[in-house]
């Protein structure tokens, strides 16, 4: 039988997580990055709903407070010591992450936070709730308009996963992801896509 060790106080439990930069804008629309290792999917389709988990610390918790928008970023290989910056240091006292990190903003389509050219995946986000859970609080955003760099998308516009270069963050520690191991569905030998 396999031995277990009891972890005596569960730390961010669940991995690996993506790694997302959520952008946020204040009154006279200046934008702020800020690293968030919760990212996750809630509702799939129609509406895309997805979540973060924000401490009420972060500058950004404020703004999309008040402001109720805010875009994610999933970031590439390319762009990790930024996507680290962004996340150690605080947009309060005035600092322009975007330029510190060298990091290009492109207008959104449907929200006043921009997004970030150097990631491969952009999703703007009206927020739907804030929710009081520990330590962070739950945001809930829909997806109103999703963009996605057009060498990484395929048939029926799906993501190129293999070509997205993206990193996994898990224990303070960022990894590559590994190779393509199967299809959904391929344990019972047809592709079980659901779209
Ligand atoms: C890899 C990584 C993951 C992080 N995940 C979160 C997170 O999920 N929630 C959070 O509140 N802070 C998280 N942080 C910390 C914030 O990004 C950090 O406090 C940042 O300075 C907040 O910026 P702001 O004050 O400009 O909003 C993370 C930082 C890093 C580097």
């Amino acid at each position: 039988m396999t031995e277990k060790t009891r972890i005596d106080v569960p730390f961010r439990p669940v991995f690996p997580s993506p790694a997302g930069l959520i952008v946020s804008a204040d009154e006279n629309k200046k934008p702020n990055i800020m690293t968030a290792g919760e990212v996750f999917n809630i509702g799939l389709k129609n509406p895309c709903i997805i979540g973060i988990a924000l401490r009420k610390a972060t500058y950004t918790h404020g703004l999309i407070s008040r402001t109720r928008e805010f875009t994610v970023n999933l970031p590439s290989r390319a762009i990790l010591e930024k996507m680290d910056l962004v996340g150690t240091v605080s947009g309060r006292d005035g600092r322009d992450k975007f330029a510190e990190a060298g990091l290009t903003p492109i207008p959104s389509v449907t929200v006043i936070p921009p997004i970030i050219e150097e990631c491969p995946v952009n999703l703007e986000c009206k927020c739907l709730s804030i929710t009081e859970v520990g330590d962070h609080d739950l945001f809930l955003g829909e997806v109103l308009y999703m963009r996605a760099d057009a060498d990484k998308v395929g048939e029926r516009q799906r993501l190129l996963i293999d070509k997205m270069d993206s990193f996994l963050y898990a224990e303070w520690e960022y990894y590559e992801i590994g190779k393509k191991l199967g299809n959904f569905g391929f344990s019972r030998g047809k592709d079980g896509r659901l779209r």
